[in-house]
């Protein structure tokens, strides 16, 4: 059993596959973080002890300037600014940044948890209305239409086990729980924390972090993913200051500007080696991640709800459940630590019928005709596509209301029959008869003030009273916090998707919240509307997955503006990015592979010149990067030529042929793109390495350059294989008469260990953004 909770010495243990997380309550009742890191081995001996009790790391001295609580009498010794702990909190004496925040009635901000009870229960435990890791992860292959959606009872499957930890702060009566979930095939310790108030007066909780994590020692480096619209998730690495050092959002959804998952890693860290810990949250709101190197060296990790416009009033008995955030170790580098969160995501986050199905090659109509369609151009859009072999076509924005730009109809849930000249059941049908299934896109969380929703309830968007909205993209935000509202734009959309054959949504969200202020709310309760606003969408997107559990529904908030775990519990992927250009790509879904799996990546192909960028790439070059995801297209293919048509035809094929390579298979970062000019390489492993797909595009072109090389990953080392250039990328090529090595080498046999350390010679391939994809295949 992987949690080990020893009442009597009050040291408990949580093992993993390959880490170990050991806390232990001190000598005054504070429950004490004692390590974090690879794994030691513990077992029961005799009565319950551990052969592995590693209080011996936590020391005890004598620190100028740190505060002592004042039940250690004359011991200097006992100090909380020094000693790590699991659950710090203001008004200790701890004077770095801590994990809770409480305020009483009288405005006084203290609060001391001290340990009460332990308790070790089987299966994963859930959060009310949020996203949590659930145990159950057998593969569902269930036929069409047996589908079922949720997941959100209490999950008791045997491979799961919860540890609780009770700390009680007695004056204020407060009861917080502390919960641990393991699950037995992964690496991950996930964290939440239940708040009650057991005492008779109201509190306010002014910051509540999902975790922290005290290491006593080391030099991290921090990895982030910043960004901006159209650029998303850019890996940064810099060593920790002797600062704090703050990654959020204030903007009401998780951003394209800070990803609420971040990596702490030993300096000499890298893909194949090296100890690293990473942190991820399972919310899509205003998140905080916090990472510091205090006085003495140690450093603390805190992630959680942003407290920066938050403040939640807790009545008696009322209860405060914090996101959900997935902790992993890896002592074998950076590519461990993402296949872990990539398996987790996979299996025991995404839920519903499409977690396992291989999803479909869509065409959106966005980049191909933004807001000038009707249902025949859309017919001559899918057939073509159709022809190719493209299996849905996507309905994007422009369907509804009065609704030919940007700038009005958002909240008008009704088919505009006028511009589609027919209902929309009736589109559907058309594209049906060509063989294809039929998507739709929304953005049910917002509102043009040219609306008739808006001239009927103007009170339903957040507006600060006396002020006028800050409008983004010309439109307002609805108060998701309210449930009228919420109901109201669901029983829109279930309308609208009730009387047309759907079987995908695009889910958008295409600004950030301002004037947070809530009619739903008392002035007492402004600081929450935040948070309940992200509990509305949650509930948008349970109940529309309740109703229609066999859509398939894509996450989307201007591309990847919402790219986050919380939203994969509900929308099993996630458009990636508005920008488009293959070569852009590279470096934002580089950054993505860090805490989320390929299956998640929302990626198409789209008309060269790019829309955000104007540069041209080739078709192949644009369908491999395309892959690394799922895979789709964003164009009118009847305006490409016949050699790319034909392309496209061998990209869907070679697309289907390996999508479970793709979606389910290992992925590998072989180089960077923040760091090699010349190219940039990723591969695709089955679990057993009898098969693999190298993927590579030139970045650099050079005269004369020195010949490059790329090493492999995930092979049987005494393995021989075969190497096979993709039908599309050699269709591409042989058109160009690009040459090419191994084209003329197919049937030699190379050793697995040697394609792992010596790698292979990147072709000589001329032109700026040339693609080479290579399928490996193990045959003996
Ligand atoms: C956002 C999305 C795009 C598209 C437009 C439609 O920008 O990210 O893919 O759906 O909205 O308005």
């Amino acid at each position: 059993m992987p949690i080990f909770a020893d009442e009597n010495n009050k040291l408990f243990t949580i093992e993993t596959k390959s880490s170990t997380y050991q806390m232990a309550v001190g000598e005054y009742g504070h429950l004490l973080h004692v390590y974090y890191g690879k794994r030691i081995g513990c077992e029961h001996i005799g009565s319950g002890f551990l052969n592995a009790d590693l209080r011996y790391l936590v020391t005890y001295y004598d620190r100028g300037f740190a505060g002592n609580p004042n039940d250690t009498g004359m011991d200097r010794t006992y100090s909380l600014d020094a000693l790590p702990q699991e659950y710090p909190c203001f008004g200790t004496g701890d004077y770095r940044s801590t994990a809770l925040q409480i305020r009483n009635a009288e405005g006084v901000s203290c609060c001391d948890l001290r340990y009460q009870s332990v308790r070790v229960r089987e299966g994963k435990y859930s959060i009310p209305g949020m996203p949590a890791v659930y145990a159950d992860s057998e593969k569902v292959d269930q036929k069409e239409g047996t589908g079922s959606w949720g997941r959100d009872s209490a999950d008791t499957a045997a491979s799961a086990q919860t540890l609780e930890i009770v700390l009680e702060d007695s004056v204020l009566g407060l009861e917080v729980t502390l919960l641990y979930g393991v699950l037995s095939d992964s690496d991950v310790i996930t964290r939440a924390v239940k708040i009650r108030n057991c005492g008779a007066q109201t509190v306010y909780i002014e910051k509540a972090a999902s975790c922290c994590v005290d290491f006593l020692y080391g030099d991290f480096d921090l990895i982030h993913f910043h960004g901006r619209h159209g650029m998303e998730r850019q890996l940064e690495r810099s060593p920790l200051l002797r600062a704090e050092q703050v990654l959020q959002s204030r903007r009401g959804a998780s951003s394209h500007q800070q990803n609420p998952f971040f990596i702490l890693a030993s300096r000499e860290t890298g893909e194949t080696k090296g100890e690293c810990y990473g942190f991820q949250l399972l919310y899509s709101g205003n998140f905080k991640g916090e990472a510091l190197t205090d006085q003495y060296g140690q450093t603390r990790a805190l992630l959680g709800i942003s407290d920066e416009l938050f403040s939640w009033e807790l009545r008696p008995q009322e209860t405060f459940d914090t996101p959900e955030a997935a902790l992993c170790y890896s002592v074998e580098g950076l590519e461990r630590l993402s296949d872990e969160y990539h398996r987790l995501l996979r299996r025991h986050v995404c839920r519903g019928v499409w977690r396992d199905r291989r999803r479909p090659v869509l065409i959106n109509s966005w980049e191909a005709a933004y807001f000038d369609f009707d249902a025949d151009k859309l017919e001559r859009i899918a057939a073509q596509a159709a022809e190719l072999g493209v299996e849905m076509l996507v309905l994007d924005d422009g369907w509804f209301g009065k609704r030919d730009s940007d700038n009005t109809g958002l909240g008008d849930w009704y088919v505009n029959e006028e511009k589609l000249g027919c209902p929309l059941g009736e589109v559907a049908r058309r594209v049906n008869q060509l063989g294809m299934r039929f998507g739709l896109w929304i953005e049910p969380e917002m509102v043009s003030e040219d609306s008739d929703l808006y001239r009927t309830h103007p009170d339903w968007a957040f507006t600060i009273p006396g002020r006028s909205p800050i409008r983004g993209r010309n439109q307002l935000v609805l108060d998701f916090s309210r449930k009228e509202v919420v109901d109201h734009v669901l029983d829109q959309i279930t309308e609208v998707v009730s009387h047309a054959n759907i079987a995908y949504i695009k889910m958008d969200m295409n600004r950030h919240l301002t004037d947070i202020y809530s009619l739903g709310a008392r002035a007492q309760n402004q600081g929450t509307t935040l948070h309940r606003y992200v509990l509305g969408v949650y509930d948008f997107l349970e109940r529309l997955g309740e109703r229609f559990p066999e859509i398939l529904i894509e996450g989307c908030a201007g591309g990847g503006g919402r790219f986050d775990a919380g939203m994969l519990y509900y929308t099993p992927q996630i458009w990636c990015s508005d920008n488009t250009d293959a070569i852009e790509r590279l470096r934002i879904q580089y950054g993505t592979s860090f805490g989320y799996p390929i299956s998640a990546v929302g990626s198409h192909v789209s008309a060269v010149p790019n829309h955000q960028t104007g540069r041209s790439t080739d078709i192949e070059t644009r369908g491999v990067v395309a892959m690394a995801g799922t895979f789709g297209y964003e164009l009118d293919l009847n305006l490409i030529t016949d050699q790319e048509k034909e392309t496209v035809r061998r990209q869907i094929q070679d697309y289907i042929q390996y999508s479970d390579l793709i979606q389910e298979g290992r992925y590998w970062r072989l180089s960077s793109p923040m760091e090699n000019e010349e190219y940039t390489a990723w591969e695709f492993s089955s679990e057993d390495g009898s098969d693999a797909l190298l993927n590579l595009i030139r970045t650099g072109a050079h005269c004369n350059s020195p010949v490059q090389y790329v090493r492999l990953r995930g092979l049987a080392p005494d393995g021989w294989y075969r190497l096979e250039e993709t039908e599309s990328t050699r269709h591409a090529h042989r058109q160009k008469n690009a040459g090419n090595a191994i084209l003329a080498n197919e049937k030699k046999l190379y050793p697995g260990s040697a394609l792992m350390s010596a790698g292979l010679p990147v072709p000589w391939m001329n032109g700026a953004y040339q693609a080479w994809q290579v399928h490996i295949v193990r045959e003996k």
